[in-house]
């Protein structure tokens, strides 16, 4: 069951991307790939405690890309996790190429679309390309996890470059305000019947959030395993988006949200079009 939006976490349970790539975790299942972005046990943790993002996301993502469903145009999504906002894609219709930089959030995706999974790639922003698309979305703030501004200036280029003439971008992503907002934010914990996880907050400067997460799963023999990992989103002035995105030929404006969801403070929405 979903829970009401003033017991949520704040946004999600962390981002990936460290500035210093520096990710801890206890197990040896956990192989050097996974650690550069969200490891085994986040993964998981994410998918099984998460989901309610992608399930206000959706119909609003949905909505902006009808057009693109009526033409039967590729959807390319970025940093899909899970897949959790790729199985609402392709339950309506959707072609779609998911994309993550998580080998392990692709696995979980992976298991978790069987076999209606589409495409999954392992792509790397802003340095790998991504597939020509005729809609590119995001949700869970994958561009700030990348490592300072200029990366997300080049990630943008990277997106409009791949989008086809009339093609429609829709991504969330977190603004100076949501690291202002959470300045004074406390730890917290949070449960379910098969994962746990406590996240620190820490706002060093006023472009970075910091989460320090210590996730538990439980391992086959019931006993439970501890992980932690130590993320660093990069936060940017949204306001900036049009401009930056214009100059390379995608028209769009930032809102707060996809639809009529609320999303949680400082978590701002571009949407576009490519120059048809
Ligand atoms: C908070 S999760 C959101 C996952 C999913 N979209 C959802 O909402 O459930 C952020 C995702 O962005 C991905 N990510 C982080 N850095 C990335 C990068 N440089 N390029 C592509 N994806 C990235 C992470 O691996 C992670 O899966």
């Amino acid at each position: 069951m979903q829970q009401p939006a003033e017991l949520r976490p704040n946004g999600d349970e962390g981002a990936a991307a460290t500035a210093d790539r520096s990710v801890f975790c206890d197990h040896a299942a956990v192989g050097a790939a996974d650690d550069r972005y969200y490891g085994h046990d986040l993964a998981l943790v994410h998918h099984r405690g998460f989901g309610f993002h992608a399930s206000a996301c959706a119909p609003g993502v949905l909505a902006l890309l009808e057009p693109v469903l009526a033409r039967n145009g590729l959807v390319v999504e970025i940093g899909c996790g899970s897949g959790l906002l790729t199985r609402e894609l392709v339950t309506a219709g959707h072609r779609v190429i998911a994309t993550d930089a998580s080998p392990a959030m692709l696995d979980v995706a992976s298991d978790y679309l069987g076999p209606d999974a589409p495409e999954l790639q392992l792509v790397v922003l802003p340095d790998d390309p991504l597939p020509d698309a005729d809609a590119i979305v995001g949700i869970g703030h994958p561009l700030n996890y990348l490592p300072d501004a200029e990366a997300i200036d080049r990630a943008i280029v990277v997106i409009a470059n791949a989008l086809r003439p009339g093609g429609i971008v829709a991504f969330d992503i977190c603004d100076l305000g949501w690291g202002a907002s959470r300045r004074d934010a406390v730890g917290q914990g949070r449960v379910g019947p098969d994962w746990a996880i406590i996240t620190e907050f820490s706002t060093p400067a006023p472009d970075r959030f910091v989460r320090d997460i210590t996730t538990f799963v439980p391992n086959a023999d019931g006993s439970w395993r501890r992980a932690a990992e130590h993320h660093e989103n990069t936060l940017i002035d949204t306001s900036q988006l049009p401009e930056k995105l214009a100059a390379v030929g995608v028209t769009g404006t930032v809102s707060d949200a996809f639809g009529n969801e609320t999303l949680p403070e400082g978590l701002r929405v571009f949407s576009g079009e490519r120059e048809p």
